[in-house]
């Protein structure tokens, strides 16, 4: 059975001082808890001081990035070999606000996927589309096209070491929550995908995220839902309260 897995993507959110203030919150009120996979990510400036609070916690540590390159002449980049010598074990790649600001494109998120894998990185691919495209009826083409594209020679070995987190861009921030009948219809869509590319086994192994305005009230419907997974939290990571609610409401819904 894929465990569930709830990842908070703190985007460009809190100082060094909020940040390890946070996770020792955090820490605290979920101490017991084995059942799900938690994850952080905060920005890389407070990776190395997050990293010592959760050292032998049940949190997980992330990045929200990396650059593919290993070392050299890349002015503000951050590499896989950095994020691993600070213990980060998880890392996001092709957030929607990634492509949108910052020309992030399926190309890319193949470079940058290859190199997290190639370090031994988790990596936690976001795909989605943008409401134009889903009225445009493209939701399906274009969801096709991003694990073509992000995927392409990746192994199946190397698959199901991935996480995917589908992340319709038109629920990121905007408080419009996909209903769980929405995300799972685009989740098994996923899923037949990765059945196609790669092979049944792949498919059922690989866990796949939702993404866009999960709050403690909507955890329960969504996760129950058969092929999701798990959550990456933006907004509602921020706060100890709402990311403890998610997580506690996480607990139990698949058995
Ligand atoms: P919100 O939860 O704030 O909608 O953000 C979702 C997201 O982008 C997580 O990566």
């Amino acid at each position: 059975m894929r465990k569930i897995i709830i990842a908070g993507n703190w985007k460009m959110n809190k100082t060094q001082i909020e940040a390890i203030e946070f996770v020792n919150q955090l820490k605290r009120a979920i101490a017991d808890i084995q059942e799900v996979d938690i994850v952080v990510c905060p920005p890389f400036t407070a990776l190395a001081d997050v990293k010592d609070v959760l050292l032998e916690s049940n949190i997980g540590l992330g990045a929200q990035n990396l650059f593919w390159e290993d070392s050299g002449a890349y002015t503000g980049e951050v590499s896989a070999p950095m994020l691993k010598s600070l213990d980060v074990q998880y890392v996001i790649i092709g957030h929607s606000e990634r492509r949108q600001y910052f020309q992030e494109t399926d190309a890319t998120v193949n470079k940058r996927l290859k190199s997290a894998l190639k370090h031994g990185l988790i990596p936690i691919v976001c795909i989605g589309e943008t409401l134009a495209e889903r009225e445009a009826g493209k939701t399906f083409v274009v969801i096709k096209t991003q694990c073509l594209g992000g995927l392409q020679g990746i192994s199946s070995e190397e698959m199901k070491k991935i996480i995917l987190a589908y992340e319709p861009v038109w629920a990121i921030g905007t408080g419009k929550t996909a209903t769980p009948q929405q995300a799972q219809e685009v989740h098994a869509f996923i899923r037949r995908q990765l059945q196609e590319m790669f092979d049944e086994e792949t498919a059922a192994e690989v866990r796949i995220q939702y993404g866009g305005s999960v709050k403690p009230d909507n955890t329960n419907d969504l996760m129950s839902q058969p092929d999701i997974d798990g959550a990456l939290v933006g907004g509602a990571s921020l706060k100890a309260d709402s990311f403890v609610d998610i997580i506690k409401n996480s607990c139990g819904v698949k058995t």
